[in-house]
């Protein structure tokens, strides 16, 4: 029996890990296919750093639907949320994937209230908004699948978190990577996903976070363990799996659980 098709919308989705989900989501074989919508979002499509992502638009145009979106801006938010629900039919949004980040690294010593301020606007005040924006076509997706239970093809907010919001992993990390504003607001995220959790649960919206392994990208670095396909290959076998059993939980691109 095939799959009903599903929508989805990631953010940040011009390069690294996102233009990287794109890639492989737009793939027939790829797990969570067929897919009906791609809203693959970025806050400058026009710009020199979407162009790989206009490519792939380009060769899918029948799936794959670039929409304008600062995270760090909530009427930018509101704006695509908007261009959205006007593309939306009644089935609602089925997968939303809050993958836009920065990563600002300074200490304890020389964090400045606007480094932590930037981060945290980015990293946890932007994914907060995008569920709370695209919360009545996740609502909608939910009410009108006829599937038992949560999943991601049904309705669910899934949210890249790392190892390094990890409090109980601190110590054996923080020296190699000094990364306070980051770490403090991707523990706040952690907070913010498993509060969501509790929340939307009667809705039928699984919320529940992914760690990507440390992966070459921009943010990630040439020295990294892993690429972005492996990395991603990994998410979205995951993504395909979870049910109510991965509600409010933490596990890494292969699965295993990370510790809060
Ligand atoms: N790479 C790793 O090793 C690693 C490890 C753990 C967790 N993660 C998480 O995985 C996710 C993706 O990371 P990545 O490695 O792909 O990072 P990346 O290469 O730095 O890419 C970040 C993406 O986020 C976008 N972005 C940043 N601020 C934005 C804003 N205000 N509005 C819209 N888009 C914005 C960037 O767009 P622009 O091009 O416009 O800047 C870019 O598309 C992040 O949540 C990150 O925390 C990554």
């Amino acid at each position: 029996m095939s799959s009903k098709p599903i929508s989805v919308l990631i953010t940040g989705a011009n390069r690294g890990l996102g233009l990287e989900m794109v890639k492989q989501m737009v793939d027939t074989q790829s797990p969570l296919t067929p897919l009906s919508v791609l809203f693959a979002c970025c806050r400058d499509p026009d710009g020199p750093r979407a162009e790989a992502l206009q490519a792939l638009a380009k060769m899918h145009k029948d799936t794959i639907k670039i929409i304008r979106m600062d995270t760090a801006d909530r009427s930018s938010i509101k704006q695509s949320a908007e261009q959205v629900g006007s593309l939306l039919g009644e089935n609602g949004l089925n997968l939303v994937i809050n993958n836009a980040a920065i990563l600002t690294h300074s200490t304890v010593a020389d964090s400045t209230p606007e480094t932590m301020a930037k981060d945290f606007n980015t990293n946890v005040i932007g994914p907060m908004s995008v569920i709370q924006e695209f919360l009545p076509y996740l609502r909608a997706a939910a009410k009108n699948s006829a599937e038992p239970g949560m999943s991601c093809r049904k309705a669910a907010v899934v949210n890249l978190s790392t190892i390094l919001g990890s409090i109980e992993l601190t110590s054996q990390s923080y020296e190699n990577f000094s990364t306070l504003p980051y770490r403090v607001s991707k523990a706040a995220l952690n907070m913010l996903i498993t509060c969501a959790a509790v929340e939307l649960k009667k809705d039928e919206i699984l919320c529940t976070l992914l760690h990507p392994g440390w992966v070459r990208t921009d943010m990630g670095g040439a020295n990294a363990s892993i690429d972005a396909q492996e990395s991603v290959q990994g998410m979205l076998k995951i993504m395909n799996s979870m049910t109510e059993k991965h509600n409010g939980v933490l596990l890494d691109y292969k699965g295993q659980s990370i510790p809060w």
